[in-house]
């Protein structure tokens, strides 16, 4: 495993572009499955977790061209319905390629994904909803088998607004005979970004961004090409960046009402945000005052940034609650920081967090791709050196981390591993 070794201290300084959306792309590159023709695909981020989602359309059948951000996807000649194993325990969101692979043959094989390293990160909604769709499963020797002659639209209530089940159901759904509503529907940003991308191929969604989404059943999808939105947790991951360094820094990021909980909160504790023009400029103070936060299904506190900003609390004035209401195990980059001199306390789903004077370079490792990020961030701002390790967490989901920093004054190299 590789480690980022990052000399703390440097004030962020200078303009940086956000790259397209992690947890867009994979939902849309899901759907090229579903038409039978070419899906053109644009601003997709090369990092591991769409390389892997890329390796299992080729697996299946699919002719891919890549050229950087710009994907072409020919899935004419499918012809295998199951997802591998190897590959599925690698990304345990690839579970939403089930939806296209079911919306389009009517049948799906995939073994059961592991939880993560932020929780249990179980599947039954997903299932659940497939069965009111008429599908057919069947759970052995850890793989799941899903069957049904056609999925015939149903009405699903969602216990809780899961952003993986409300993306399952709509691709599941795209051919159906007749409509599927989801009542209590995740809102999330890349949501709208994949009902966009169907839409444009012919699909007839409806109501996606609130929390209930109509899929009216077509025949026939048409090819044609999208490009992805800009990943909204990349973005305010430079932006606590620049808040944990005192830095003042320039986003060239074209929709910053995706992440209003961040810039508030930012604004709260101190920074100076302005917004014109597809950008954000963040003016950070020398110290942060510190803040609460609670995380909430969109458009509430992302859960994705909630360990991006803990970093930057860590060296705030007074002290700081945060409430992880998502994932029952994302602080697992708490002891890290602590060996970087931060006072948190955990109480269940609650971290207290009282502000130092000052964070050290120590040697700590990623524990998840935000935790990760996380501790990247804390060593731009400690003092002295410090050693990131198990890197290949933090490039599943942020691309050119390192040198998008460094352009803009950090000082981090990258310690090949064995
Ligand atoms: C998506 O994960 C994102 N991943 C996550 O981002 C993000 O944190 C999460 O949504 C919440 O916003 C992708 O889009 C690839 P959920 P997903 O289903 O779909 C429980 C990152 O860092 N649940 O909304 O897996 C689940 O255990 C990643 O980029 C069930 O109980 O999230 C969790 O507690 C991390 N049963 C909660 O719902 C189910 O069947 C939210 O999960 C499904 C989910």
């Amino acid at each position: 495993m590789s480690s980022y070794i990052i000399e703390g201290g440097n004030k962020l300084e200078g303009e940086v572009t956000v790259s397209g959306s992690k947890n867009a792309s994979l939902p849309i590159i899901a759907a090229a499955i579903l038409n039978p023709g070419v899906t053109k695909l644009y601003n997709v981020p090369n990092i591991h977790d769409t390389q892997i989602t890329l390796q299992i359309l080729k697996y299946l059948g699919c002719k891919i061209k890549k050229n950087r951000g710009k994907i072409e996807i020919n899935s004419k000649n499918i012809i295998k319905k199951d997802i591998p194993e190897h590959l599925m325990n690698q990304m345990r969101s690839t579970v939403i390629l089930a939806g296209a692979i079911l919306g389009r043959f009517g049948e799906a094989k995939f073994s059961y994904p592991g939880g993560c390293d932020i929780g249990a990160r179980p599947i039954d909604l997903h299932l659940s909803a497939f069965q009111k769709l008429g599908i057919n499963i069947t759970e052995e020797y850890g793989f799941i088998t899903c069957k049904c002659d056609k999925i015939i639209g149903a009405n699903i209530d969602l216990d809780f607004p899961s952003v993986g089940a409300t993306e399952n159901i709509i691709l599941a759904s795209i051919y159906a005979q007749g409509v599927t509503q989801i009542t209590n529907a995740a809102m999330e940003p890349e949501i709208v970004d994949l009902a966009k991308c169907l839409n444009k191929m012919g699909a007839k969604i409806e109501g996606a961004g609130t929390n209930i989404i109509k899929i009216t059943g077509i025949q026939k999808l048409k090819d044609m090409s999208y490009t992805v939105m800009q990943d909204r947790i990349e973005a305010g991951t430079f932006l606590c960046a620049a808040a944990v360094t005192g830095g003042n820094i320039c986003l060239n990021y074209k929709t910053p009402e995706h992440i209003t909980p961040l810039l508030n909160k930012l604004e709260e504790a101190g920074c100076i945000i302005n917004i014109n023009d597809k950008k954000v400029y963040i003016k950070a103070p020398k110290k942060l005052k510190a803040v609460d936060i609670k995380t909430m299904p969109y458009p509430g506190f992302p859960t994705d940034l909630q360990s991006v900003l803990a970093s930057s609390l860590c060296l705030a004035k007074g002290t700081s609650v945060i409430v992880e209401n998502i994932f029952e195990n994302r602080y697992r980059y708490v002891p890290e920081l602590k060996k970087m001199g931060a006072k948190i306390t955990i109480e269940g789903k609650t971290a207290i967090i009282k502000g130092v004077r000052k964070l050290t370079g120590a040697n700590v490792k990623s524990t998840d791709l935000r935790g990760g990020a996380c501790l990247v961030l804390a060593g731009l701002a400690a003092k002295g050196i410090t050693t990131v390790n198990n890197i290949e967490y933090i490039l599943r989901g942020y691309e050119h981390l390192d040198k998008k920093l460094n352009d803009i004054g950090a000082k981090i190299i990258i310690k090949e591993g064995e």
